[in-house]
Parts: C-alpha cells; structure tokens; sequence
C-alpha cells in the first residue's frame, strides 16, 4: 500500500477512536445526569446528616417524600411529639449510661440504702423485659406496670421532699443529646408546640429541662407527675400511670391540647422505645408523620425491628443532629 495511503487509514481509524470513546463518554454523562435528575431522594443525599453510619432507613424514597411534605407545610403546620428518657436524653457518655428521670432519684441521697438496692433489683428484673426484642408489648405490658407501680410505692415511703428535686438533679448525670439546643431554641423561636410525653417522673424532667435552660413555653411535659401534702412531701403520683407501652392513649388524655393544634398536621415524633411509635395514635388531622427512633441498646438484636417500625434509626447516636438538619430545612 501507498504510504500516503497508510497514513490516511491511520488518521481515519484514529479519528473512529476517539469518536467511538467520545460517545462512550458522553453516553455516560447523559445517562448519569438523567438519573441524577430522575432521583427521588435528593434532599437527603445531599445532607451530611444523612450520610453517617449510625443512619438506617428502610425506604429513604418515602422518607424524602416526607420530609417534602414537610418543608412544603412549614412551621405553621408543624408540631413535635417526642419522648423523653434516652430520646432527648443522652444513653451513654464517657464510658457511662447515663441516668433516666427515674434513676436520678434511685442515684440520689433522698432514699435509704435499702430502698436503693431494691429499686436497682426492680430494674435488673424488668429492663431486660423491656427491652427484649423477642417478648411481644402484650406480653410486655403486665411487667412493666409491676415495675413502675414497685417503684413508685417505694418512692413514696422514701417521703421524699419537693424543695431538694432541684439540688438531686444538678448532681446528677442526666444530660441531653448533643444539639438540645439548637433543637429547642429553634422550636421556640418559630412557636412550633412540643409535647413531651414521658413514662419517667415529670417534676424531674421540668427541672432538667429547667437547668439546661430549655424549657420554653412552647412546652408541654405530660409525664408521671408527683403528688406533695401541704409540707411538700411525696404522699403519691397524679393522674393514671403512664409506662413505656401504654402511650397509644395519650392524645385522648390530653384530647384539648391536641385540639388547639388540629391545624399543625405534620408530626414529626421522637422516641427510642417501640412503645413511643404510638405516641400520636388517636391525633386527629394528622397528614404527614416522620417516625425517628434512637435504638441505644442491644442494638443487633433489634436494628431489623426499628428499621421496619421507624422511619429513620439513629443507632448509638448521641445527638439531636440529623433531627436538627431536617429542622432546619423545615424552618
Ligand atoms: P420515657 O418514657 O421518658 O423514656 O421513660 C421511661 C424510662 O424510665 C424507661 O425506659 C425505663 C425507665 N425507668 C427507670 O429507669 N427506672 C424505673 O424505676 C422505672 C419505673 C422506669
Ligand atoms: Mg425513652
């Protein structure tokens, strides 16, 4: 063949090349922007918070939907329906479990040594119930009413006095979720309702919130509340007991608050027991409701279960942050 002739097919199959790579290239492109496009879950792949290994979600499609629909809503419609002990509270830090409102006064000086061993055989009796992935609520439900109505009758033989919750408290090591702040200012600052519902003792969980400057009247606590005579010594605990898996009833026992709020139809709820997923069960309204749960403790055993419960599980995840992330798209 003619060099000229050589040289020419080299060009040609050189040029053949590169378009054949260009269209390889661009193909690519095309179909990657056209799938970024197509993507139903920008919002939360786009978000740090979202990233983090301590993050599961089962359906993060229908969590972004969610979360749309809330930010669509915005604050006006929004409203904040969470637990308290180990949800708003931290589980663990340095090394430690840190306590519930309930070990706070089990930790405390106001009780005898006597009445303290056996509140901590009470608790190694019943948590494991509580917490036992394999044990049906039902099943549950007896125990835990044993285990509240034992501790509160031993309280209340403690004769534990009202003016020394606040000095108990600060020597405790109850704290909040790294971010309570920002979680709580926010609320306050855009007059969004937060209802805490608590199976611990509420004076305790009024005074925490007190100290860490947190409780705003945007507030409400519906907790265990004690009952003081005219000395200000505990002679028992108002209203019917509330224990972990009997909150599917507290929208009707506190039927007129929730009223007032029947235009705030987007919950976002707050918990770390399976017994929390029913805290907003009987609302009325409701149009969209993003389930976070905080799974602390046995962790394996029972990630599978919150997963298909909770719209989104932290797992061992001490902040508020990913709960504040989304706030701050809401707001
Ligand atoms: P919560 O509804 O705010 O999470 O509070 C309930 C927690 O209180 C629950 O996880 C078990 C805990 N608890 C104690 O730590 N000690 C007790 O004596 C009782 C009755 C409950
Ligand atoms: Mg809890």
């Amino acid at each position: 063949m003619e060099r000229a002739a050589v040289t020419r097919l080299g060009v040609v199959a050189g040029v053949a090349v590169c378009v054949v790579i260009g269209g390889a290239v661009l193909a690519q492109y095309i179909f990657t922007m056209k799938k970024k496009a197509g993507r139903k879950t920008k919002i939360i792949e786009m978000m740090p918070e979202f990233q983090k290994k301590t993050v599961h979600i089962k359906n993060p499609e229908r969590v972004e939907e969610i979360i749309c629909s809330l930010i669509k809503g915005g604050a006006s419609k929004l409203q904040i329906i969470t637990d308290f002990d180990m949800t708003l509270s931290k589980f663990f830090q340095n090394g430690k479990k840190c306590s519930t409102c309930h070990s706070v006064i089990d930790n405390c000086n106001l009780i005898t040594d006597e009445c303290r061993k056996k509140l901590l055989q009470f608790r190694n009796t019943y948590y494991p119930i509580e917490v036992d992935p394999t044990i049906s609520t039902e099943e549950k439900n007896p125990f835990m009413i044993e285990w509240w109505t034992k501790a509160h009758t031993l309280l209340i033989e403690q004769g534990i006095r009202k003016d020394k919750l606040a000095a108990v408290v600060r020597e405790s090591d109850v704290v909040l979720r790294d971010g309570y702040e920002l979680f709580f200012d926010k609320l306050n600052e855009h007059s969004i309702p937060v209802f805490i519902f608590s199976a611990g003792i509420g004076d305790v969980l009024e005074e925490v919130i007190t100290q860490f400057g947190v409780f705003h009247s945007n507030v409400k606590v519906v907790s265990n509340f004690m009952d003081f005579d005219e000395e200000g010594v505990l002679k028992g605990f108002k209203g019917e007991l509330i224990h972990v898996y009997n909150k599917h009833d507290g929208a009707l026992r506190s039927s007129e608050y929730f009223h007032k709020l029947k235009d705030n139809c987007n919950i976002i709820l707050l918990g770390d027991s399976l017994g929390d997923l029913t805290m907003a069960d009987g609302v009325q309204n409701i149009e969209n409701i993003l389930k976070i749960g905080f799974l602390n403790d046995k962790v394996e055993e029972t990630l599978e279960k919150y997963i298909n419960s909770y719209d989104i599980v932290l797992a061992r995840d001490e902040t508020l942050d990913l709960v504040n992330a989304i706030l701050q798209k809401i707001l």
